[in-house]
C-alpha cells in the first residue's frame, strides 16, 4: 500500500510516544521507508533504540552537527512523501502554527511541501484550551490533516478527550493520503445497513447488519478518489467526502438507490433488504389487550435484481450474498439472476464474519473471471479488495 514512499515520523514527548512504535511498524509492514525524528521531549518518554530498530533509518535528533547532511532541516522535509507528527504536544502544534523552528522536527515541518498529518495528544484540559483549540483550527485551515485525538483514558487515570488516535486509524489516514486514487473522476453509490420494516408506530422487522462494511467500502471508494453517495439507515460516523442519504425502510431505500444509479457510475448493494414487510401497518401503536397480532407480511421489491434489469450500459453493479450454506452456488444463482458485475458472498454463519463484526471473509465471485477468497480481514481491508477488483473490471472495459 505504500511501497516506495518516503514519510517522516515525527515523535513528540507525550506519554503516548510509545505508540509511535506501532505506528511506525505498520507503516513499515505496509512497505514505506520510515524516516524517524524525536524531539528532546519524545526522549524523556522513551529511547531511541526501539525506534531506530523498527523504523527503516536511526532516529534523528540534532538540527546541529547531524552525522548525516549538514542541513538536515531541508533535506529531510524535501524529501518526504509525507510528514506524520504522533503524538503531537500542545507544545509542537503551537510551535508549527507559529512557524517557530527551534528543533529538527519543526525546521523539518516548515520546510516541507509534502502533506502533514499531526495526531495531538494530551489532556482533555489542555486539548480544550482556547489556544490549542485556535492553532488547531488554523493548521486545519492550512490543509494539515488532523487525526484524533480520541475519548479514552489518558495518563494520570483520567478519562476524556486526548488520546492519540488508535496506530490503525492513524495508519489508514496515512494511507488515504498517499495511496493510489484510481477512482477520481468515478461516482459510486453504496447502500448500508439493514433495513427497518414498520409493524406498527413503535415497532420494526429488523435484521442483524451493522453497516459496517458498506461503510468501509465508502471510506475506500472516497480515499481513492470516488464521489460517492452512502444510502444508509445506520447511524455510524459519515466518512469525510461522502454524501449521506438517511432511509430507513426498504421502499425508502428503493426510491434512493433507484434515484442514484441514473448518475452513478458504479451501484454497489451491501445493505441486508428486509424480504418481507408488514402489510398496512397501523399508524399507532397496537395494544396488548387487543390480543396477540397477526402480522401478514408482504414481499418487498427486490432493489437489486431492479437495478440489474434497468442497469445503464457501462454502469457497474455490486452485490452482496448472506449465505448461512452453499456459498459459492447460491451467490452464483444470485450473480446470474440480478445481471451482476461482482458479487461479494460471505458466510453469515461463521466465526466473526459478516453482521455486526468488524471483520469478515468474503468470496468474490464474477461473470467471467475465476473466484478470489479474501480471508479473514477487517472490513477495510475487504473493502479495499471490493474497490479494487472494480477498479479491475472498469480497466478492462
Ligand atoms: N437485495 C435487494 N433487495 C431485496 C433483497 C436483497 O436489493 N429485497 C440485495 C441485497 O442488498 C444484496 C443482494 O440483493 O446485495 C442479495 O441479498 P441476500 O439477502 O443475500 O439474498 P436474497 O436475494 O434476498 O435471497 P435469499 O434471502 O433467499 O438468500
Amino acid at each position: 500500500m505504500l511501497e516506495g514512499k518516503r514519510i517522516v515520523l515525527g515523535v513528540t514527548g507525550g506519554i503516548a510516544a510509545y505508540k509511535a512504535v506501532d505506528v511506525c511498524r505498520r507503516l513499515v509492514d505496509a512497505g514505506a521507508h520510515v524516516v524517524p525524528i524525536m524531539t528532546a521531549g519524545a526522549e524523556h518518554f522513551m529511547g531511541r533504540t526501539t525506534l531506530s530498530a523498527l523504523a527503516s533509518e536511526p532516529v534523528q535528533t540534532e538540527l546541529w552537527d547531524n552525522p548525516t547532511t549538514p542541513i538536515p532541516h531541508t533535506q529531510i522535509g524535501q524529501g518526504a512523501d509525507l510528514i506524520l507528527v504522533a503524538p503531537a504536544t500542545a507544545r509542537l502544534i503551537a510551535a508549527y502554527r507559529m512557524g517557530l523552528s527551534t528543533d529538527l522536527l519543526t525546521n523539518t515541518l516548515i520546510a516541507t511541501r509534502a502533506p502533514v498529518v499531526v495526531c495531538p495528544a494530551m489532556h482533555t484540559e489542555m486539548w480544550e484550551h482556547p489556544s490549542v483549540v485556535d492553532n488547531i483550527d488554523t493548521l486545519r485551515e492550512r490543509g494539515v490533516h488532523i487525526v484524533g485525538p480520541a475519548v479514552g483514558h489518558l495518563a494520570g487515570g483520567d478519562v476524556g478527550a486526548g488520546r492519540l488516535a488508535d496506530p490503525e486509524a492513524i495508519v489508514s489516514a496515512v494511507v488515504d493520503i498517499l495511496g493510489p486514487h484510481d477512482m477520481a473522476g468515478v461516482s459510486v453509490v453504496v447502500s448500508a445497513g439493514g433495513t427497518r420494516e414498520p409493524i406498527d408506530a413503535v415497532r420494526v422487522i429488523a435484521n442483524r447488519s451493522s453497516g459496517k462494511q458498506g461503510y468501509a467500502v465508502a471510506a475506500e471508494g472516497v480515499a481513492r478518489g470516488a464521489a460517492v453517495t452512502l444510502v444508509s439507515t445506520v447511524s455510524l460516523p459519515t466518512p469525510a467526502g461522502v454524501q449521506l442519504v438517511q432511509v430507513e425502510t426498504a421502499a425508502e431505500m428503493q426510491a434512493a438507490m433507484n434515484q442514484a444509479a441514473g448518475d452513478h457510475d458504479v451501484v454497489v448493494m451491501a445493505a441486508a433488504v428486509a424480504d418481507f414487510r408488514p402489510v398496512d401497518p397501523p399508524a399507532g401503536k397496537m395494544k396488548k389487550r387487543d390480543g396477540v397480532p397477526e402480522i401478514v407480511l408482504e414481499p418487498t421489491p427486490d432493489i437489486l435484481a431492479q437495478l440489474g434489469a434497468t442497469k445503464r450500459s457501462g454502469q457497474l453493479l455490486v452485490g452482496f450474498a448472506a449465505e448461512t450454506a452453499d456459498l459459492r452456488a447460491n451467490a452464483a444463482k444470485k450473480l446470474t439472476a440480478k445481471s451482476l458485475d461482482l458479487i461479494v458472498a460471505n458466510d453469515v454463519s461463521a466465526a466473526s464474519v459478516g453482521f455486526a463484526h468488524d471483520t469478515n471473509a468474503v468470496t468474490l465471485l464474477r461473470p467471467d473471471a475465476e473466484p478470489v477468497e479474501i480471508d479473514l480481514a477487517n472490513k477495510r481491508d475487504v473493502a479495499r479488495a471490493i474497490i479494487d477488483t472494480i477498479v479491475a473490471i472498469r480497466t478492462r472495459h
